[in-house]
């Protein structure tokens, strides 16, 4: 496994891949690996030959300098995960290899306008300029973003459309904790305690995915079924418990096509998403979550 700080030798490793026919799949993460991450790895190993991850906390898509100051780095422990999960090239570039003094950025409308759009304002234009960059560097064929980030994966999916990126995006499922809590480098935060009750997040998509299978449609309905198995967990805030359209992020009042229902909670001052897909398949409504 190669490990690179700077862009000319990412693209030059990359480069003897391609040559040698490899087809390049790619990982961007913000690193403190755990599971979750390293599934995309796998994931994207069924549909490439050579697997790039990049490790790089931007600073542009954090609203809260705290977060970001706070943000877990553990780079030792991520090259040797990356190793065991057979990945290839890691590149890791610092903040000045990836932004001197930059002037352009990338903003994606209208599905950035609710989620965590709404409460995170610039967010999802750092994700895109980011991950644009990262992209025109690896010029991968196949990318892997998470389920566990659905606003942000689909963004990204339309994003390559409309820039004309010649990349597969994939998107892989949500890795899980012992009892539910969605694996994330934020859950380092979570006293024993927090993490008892953010377990409450994943009960209340259970609840929700029972009550569609009883034949509730409403969105006020299942939000509500939601929130209940939520406050049990007395969260500290909930920023939001939103059903939304899978094509349009837009709040949706009962479901009908694809569907999204995504819940952002904080316990402490750690902020947790989590979400369900909501599908029709032959007639029936199945939940991915
Ligand atoms: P980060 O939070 O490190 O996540 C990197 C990738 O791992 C994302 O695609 C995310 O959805 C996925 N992921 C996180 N937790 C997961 C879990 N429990 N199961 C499955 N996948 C999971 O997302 C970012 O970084 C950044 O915004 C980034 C795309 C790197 C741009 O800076």
């Amino acid at each position: 496994m190669r490990i690179v700080n700077n862009i000319a030798e990412a693209k030059e490793e990359i480069g003897f891949a391609r040559a040698a026919g490899k087809r390049i799949g790619f990982v961007p993460t913000m690193g403190y690996l755990h599971d979750g991450h390293l599934s995309l790895v796998e994931t994207s190993r069924r549909h490439s030959d050579y697997q790039a991850l990049s490790i790089f906390v931007n600073k542009i898509q954090f609203n809260d300098t705290k977060d970001y100051e706070g943000y877990p780095r553990e780079f030792e422990r991520d090259f040797d995960l990356a190793l065991r999960a057979g990945v290839d090239l890691v590149f890791i570039p610092s903040d000045d290899e990836i932004y001197r003094n930059q002037l352009t950025f990338v903003d994606v409308e209208h599905l950035t306008e609710h989620l965590c759009g709404a409460t995170r304002p610039g967010h999802f234009r750092g994700v895109c300029t980011v991950v644009t960059k990262l992209f025109n560097i690896i010029r991968p064929d196949v990318s892997v973003f998470g389920q566990k980030d659905i606003q942000q994966a689909l963004i990204i999916i339309k994003m390559a459309m409309d820039l004309n990126f010649p990349i597969k995006i994939i998107i892989s499922r949500i890795i899980r904790e012992e009892g539910g809590l969605a694996m994330s480098s934020r859950n380092k935060h979570l006293t024993p305690d927090m993490k008892t009750r953010a377990r409450s997040i994943y009960r209340g998509l259970a609840a929700a995915e029972r009550a569609i299978a009883e034949g509730e449609r409403q969105a006020a309905a299942i939000t509500a079924a939601v929130k209940k198995e939520l406050d049990a967990g007395k969260p500290d805030k909930i920023d939001y418990i939103s059903l939304v359209s899978y094509y349009t992020l837009q709040p949706v009042k009962q479901i009908e096509g694809t569907s999204v229902l995504a819940v952002a909670a904080f316990f402490g001052s750690t902020r947790l998403i989590d979400n369900m897909i909501i599908e029709k398949k032959e007639g029936v409504f199945s939940c991915v979550y």
